[in-house]
């Protein structure tokens, strides 16, 4: 589990750095907030994702309002008079690449890697951004490219995400090539072509994930911007007959935290083989798309603690045996947490970074070849000639997983969607 930065082990402190040119709006005076090794000299640290140690924003930084256009960049330091916005965090892309930084080791053997098949959707959901800016799809030669290494790393599941995966023209392709070397596909999937796609996805993928996010027609439209909730239950009801194993996944948000309870009874009447609940994330500009700040509608306000607490009562009271069978994938604890992290963004309580060690076990690769180590953390590195292992184990990389093991990265005490890969 990553200490917190405040509890750390003495060996890291502060950059010094002014982040004048922070693109999410931090002033001159304040402190990045990444970690240098104590000791270290600051004329020789710099930001790995900035191109020169220059106080002015890179444009090779990784930070997803960097690379909006100057006139966004702008726009946002004018709205704020500077300052960082309400939504704005201190920027989680920077990251400290000097020689001599402590390395994690190098990851011979991986656990789980997400592909962001794409970055295109055709949903308009109010939590994510890809349907606003994706364009990339993922090229069958970044598939072909990564096989060796998949293979050589002892990966056991691959995740098709993105983005809306079912909408790569060439998913059933790349899919065959991932299960030719044996590994076993979970699509993540917005649930639209599920019913139309039925066949592929039954011959290609061993387990689906649906995101449902209403347990009504007119919520779902709310939160995912399409009138298309019988839809996505058509395509539920066809994956649960064809025999696939199917559960339901909620970002819990503002417009269903009521509805909670509603969608377990949903899940239940799809005949589907559980749910599993995570609060949507409004913090980290590395992840769902974004190139702004996320909208005002998703976070929870203060008015909605008490739906959420009775949402959640509801649920240990009248499913508690969904609980205890795992119908339900979180326990009553991670559910609660779900509150604590509202509580926390609000400033009503301490924000605690969650036990996690996705990094070390897992990674996602973008669309367009890029690494992260986990949805929510920018990587340094593109898929190149040397395949996964050589990018995964690129000293830049290896210094992040190190900071982010050191709880040098702000980015895992806002984390919605830790993971814990117990041994195998
Ligand atoms: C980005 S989508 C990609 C796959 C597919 N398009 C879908 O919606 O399932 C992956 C998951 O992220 C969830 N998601 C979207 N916005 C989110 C947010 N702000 N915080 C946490 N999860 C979010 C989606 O509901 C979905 O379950
Ligand atoms: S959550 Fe999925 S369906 Fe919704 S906009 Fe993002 S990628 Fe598209
Ligand atoms: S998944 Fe969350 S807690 Fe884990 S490394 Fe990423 S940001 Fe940190």
């Amino acid at each position: 589990m990553p200490a917190t930065p405040r509890a750390n082990d003495g060996r890291w402190r502060r950059c010094w750095r002014p982040t004048g040119w922070c693109s999410r709006g931090t002033t001159s005076s304040s402190p990045a907030n990444t970690w240098t090794p104590t000791g270290a000299s600051p004329t020789t640290t710099r930001c790995a994702t900035a191109s020169s140690t220059s106080t002015r924003r890179s444009a090779s930084c990784s930070c997803a309002l960097a690379r909006a256009s100057s006139a966004a960049f702008r726009r946002t330091r004018s709205t704020t008079g500077g300052r960082p916005s309400p939504n704005c965090m201190p920027c989680s892309s920077v990251l400290i690449d000097r020689p001599g930084a402590p390395m994690a080791p190098e990851l011979v053997q991986l656990r789980l890697v997400t592909l962001y098949l794409t970055e295109r959707c055709n949903s308009r959901c109010v939590s994510c951004d890809y349907w606003r800016h994706g364009r990339q799809d993922m090229a069958l030669a970044t598939v072909q490219q990564l096989l060796p290494g998949l293979k050589a790393l002892g990966v056991e599941q691959v995740l098709l995400s993105g983005g809306e995966p079912l909408l790569h023209p060439h998913w059933v392709e790349m899919a065959t090539l991932l299960r030719a070397q044996g590994l076993k596909l979970w699509l993540l999937t917005a649930g639209l072509a599920l019913a139309k796609q039925l066949d592929d996805v039954a011959r290609h993928v061993e387990q689906v994930t649906v995101s449902l996010d209403g347990a009504t027609a007119a919520s779902y439209a709310r939160i995912r911007g399409l009138d298309a909730f019988e839809v996505v239950c058509a395509g539920v009801r066809a994956a649960v007959r064809a025999g696939l194993p199917v559960t339901l996944r909620v970002t819990v948000q503002r417009g269903n935290v009521a509805e909670l309870p509603a969608l377990v009874r949903l899940a239940h009447g799809l005949g589907v083989n559980g749910i599993s609940f995570l609060a949507a994330d409004v913090a980290h500009d590395e992840a769902f798309g974004r190139q702004a700040p996320a909208p005002d509608g998703v976070a929870l306000r203060p008015e909605d603690l008490p739906l959420l607490a009775a949402s959640l009562d509801a649920i240990e009271q009248t499913h508690a045996d969904d609980l205890a069978g795992g119908f339900i994938a979180e326990s009553p604890a991670k559910l609660r947490r779900i509150e604590a992290h509202a509580r926390a963004r609000l400033g009503l309580g301490p924000l605690t970074a969650p036990r996690c060690n996705a990094p070390a076990h897992s990674a996602v690769i973008e669309a367009d070849g890029r690494l992260r180590p986990c949805f929510f953390i920018g990587g340094t590195q593109r898929l190149g000639a040397g395949g996964l292992e050589a990018a995964l184990n690129a000293p830049a990389e290896r210094r992040l997983r190190a900071a982010i093991a050191a709880g040098a990265q702000a980015a895992c005490e806002r984390c919605v969607c830790a993971k814990w890969f117990a041994p195998a």
